[in-house]
């Protein structure tokens, strides 16, 4: 518990996590580009980013992007954040918010990309609203996506994978999808840039298959 509440104070000091309680965090809508990024590089963003591996995994990799990591936890942000700090990656941002609310901080087309991480399956019917692929988010992520935006997915959950490829089949405007319920031993395994996070390993370690799926909205 100690450890958390340092980590907390910490985070309240870190110039690179948005929070409640900070001025970013209740004006950043609409000015990622030019307020926090100070370019006008294509930003992508990791839902669910727990400790962030993804985010600061493709900011190593793509200097000429901006990467904004959004989860609840706070104390989960701090690791990503302290990295970032570390390896000087100013292109790298961490937004502490509930993803239903997305578009407080985002305005219409403002990103470029959405990775979606081992999100919580909610395997219950009655939390079906509350997964990441319910298409009460995949409207949100509409809106803040950039046209021919890309949405990408990862999980270990069988059945919120079937879950959610059922909810995009019934859509009528998703386009280009692939996906693999063996991203190991798929063509699509570039696509992933050998980042593994967190749970990834975790699950992978017990002998889950990893799948993956990618779509963009059509109009
Ligand atoms: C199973 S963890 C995955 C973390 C990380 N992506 C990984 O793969 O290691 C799921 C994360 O989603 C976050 N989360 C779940 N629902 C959320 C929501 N509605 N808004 C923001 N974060 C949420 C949780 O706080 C948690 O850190």
């Amino acid at each position: 518990m100690r450890g958390k509440l340092k980590r907390f104070e910490e985070n309240e000091r870190r110039d690179n996590i948005l929070q409640p309680g900070k001025n970013s965090y209740e004006n950043i809508k609409g000015k990622w580009q030019t307020d926090y990024f100070k370019n006008q590089n294509s930003i992508v963003l990791e839902l669910a980013c727990g400790r962030g591996e993804y985010t600061i995994g493709m900011a190593r990799l793509f200097p000429n992007k901006n990467f904004i990591g959004v989860d609840l936890k706070g104390d989960r942000l701090w690791k990503g954040s302290g990295i970032a700090i570390e390896e000087k990656l100013s292109h790298v941002a961490f937004l502490r918010a509930e993803i239903l609310h997305l578009e407080s901080y985002l305005k219409l087309n403002e990103v470029d990309e959405i990775w979606i991480t081992f999100p919580d399956p909610r395997p219950r019917v009655r939390d079906e609203k509350r997964r990441l692929t319910n298409p009460r988010f995949l409207n949100i992520y509409k809106n803040v996506l950039s046209t021919d935006g890309w949405v990408k997915f990862k999980t270990d959950n069988t059945d919120l994978f079937t879950y959610t490829l059922e909810v995009l089949k019934e859509r009528k405007d998703i386009r280009n999808m692939e996906y693999t319920y063996d991203l190991y031993h798929s063509e699509l395994k570039p696509d992933c840039f050998d980042i593994r996070t967190h749970y990834e390993h975790k699950f992978n370690d017990q002998g889950h298959d990893i799948k993956y799926l990618k779509f963009r909205f059509a109009e």
